[in-house]
């Protein structure tokens, strides 16, 4: 990850309340490529996108990261000749949407190739369906690659939406597990990029933010129930653009360094293998660096949830403990001969997010962590 101590944002974004104002704005026509999923095509977009051209990806994978082999079958589908791709759906939508904008994104290997510059050759219109992904406003593309058994992130200017847009609807509908999963990954991008040793008072403010309107949602459902979550879906995805910005800027660290061989070996979902991380890593935070910014969070957790510093980091786990479950890796099928298997995965794939750690941890810590989970 090439990210510099600066802030940026390259995306424009627009807010719409409702769908049909929001398809009303895009006029979606035969110069265009929409690529989406079948809950939200099926939901608000059947009929209503005249002759633009329509990809959906769970027709070509049911679930999973977007695979070498995804890429370029859709790539071959779609054709060249659009002049806007728009995506709509979760971050695995929004990414493949990045790829399809590039002057082409076959083959897939090019693209991690050393001096390949990548060109953007169409407009990229983003549109998050998740509260989580943050995608929409980041310059990263998350491609697995299958012979490797790994996961790639392209981090490039060309990669930036044009505009990404925001349209609460869509998150209407979606599962409590899903939304609960999705806004503990914007919380996570939000809390690494606030301890970042990349933070700037702008990525900080954005993700300060992010954290107190999370949290007053998940205070308000484990309070009210989930009856009235509809009336809070506007200041999640608010949040998950806001962790999004902070993320882009100031970039994550060792919880997600250590959920990705969850995600890529035992095919935990991304929000849920950062929270099965989480606390672990937090514990070793506070052990090396109780001061600094996370005295800060502390604070700003603190104030949210009405409740002492002292009790700050346990009362917003104890939230997060009413909306999900924390079960053994063994549980998800991890065995004791993986654990070095992992750690090793984490210091030669995700070296360069340990670096960007609060506190740095060693290859023992990272090893008893999986240990203490398994
Ligand atoms: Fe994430």
């Amino acid at each position: 990850m090439s990210i510099k101590k600066a802030f940026r944002i390259k995306s424009e974004i627009i807010n719409f309340d409702d769908v049909t104002s929001l398809l009303t704005y895009l006029d979606l026509n035969k110069n265009d490529l929409l690529l989406t999923e079948s809950r939200i095509f099926d939901k608000y977009l059947e009929n209503k996108v005249k002759d633009a051209r329509v990809i959906i990806r769970d027709n070509y994978i049911s679930h999973g990261p977007n695979s070498e082999n995804l890429i370029e079958k859709i790539t071959a589908e779609s054709g060249a000749q659009c002049s806007r791709v728009i995506g709509i759906g979760g971050g695995a939508v929004l990414d493949l949407a990045k790829l399809l904008a590039l002057e082409t994104a076959v083959p897939v290997k090019n693209l991690f190739a050393q001096n390949i510059t990548l060109h953007k050759a169409r407009e990229l219109i983003l549109i998050p369906t998740t509260p989580g992904t943050g995608s929409e406003v980041t310059q990263y593309c998350a491609v697995y690659v299958p012979d490797l058994g790994a996961q790639f992130i392209l981090d490039d200017e060309a990669l930036c939406a044009d505009q990404a847009i925001l349209c609460p609807e869509f998150l209407s509908g979606i599962p409590l597990k899903v939304l609960a999963a999705s806004s503990f990954d914007a919380f996570v991008h939000a809390f690494e990029s606030y301890l970042s040793p990349l933070a700037t008072p702008f990525s900080q403010a954005l993700a300060k933010d992010a954290m107190q309107k999370i949290l007053e949602v998940w205070k308000d459902v484990t309070s009210l129930g989930a009856a009235d979550l509809e009336k809070s879906y506007k200041q999640l995805q608010t949040a998950g653009t806001l962790s999004g910005l902070s993320y882009a800027n100031a970039g994550c660290a060792a919880v997600h360094a250590l959920s990705y061989p969850l995600s890529i070996r035992l095919k935990i979902p991304h929000g849920e293998a950062n929270y099965l991380v989480f606390n672990e890593v937090l514990k070793i935070y506070a052990a090396k660096n109780p001061t600094g910014a996370l005295d800060d969070i502390e604070e700003i957790i603190a104030s949210t949830l009405n409740c002492t510093k002292e009790n700050a980091l346990i009362k917003s786990d104890n939230l997060c403990g009413t909306l999900m479950q924390r079960k053994p890796l063994s549980s998800y099928g991890m065995k004791e001969n993986q654990i070095l298997e992992f750690t090793d995965m984490v210091l030669t794939r995700q070296h360069m997010l340990i670096a960007n750690g609060y506190v740095q941890l060693t290859v023992g810590e990272i090893a008893q962590i999986y240990k203490d989970l398994l």
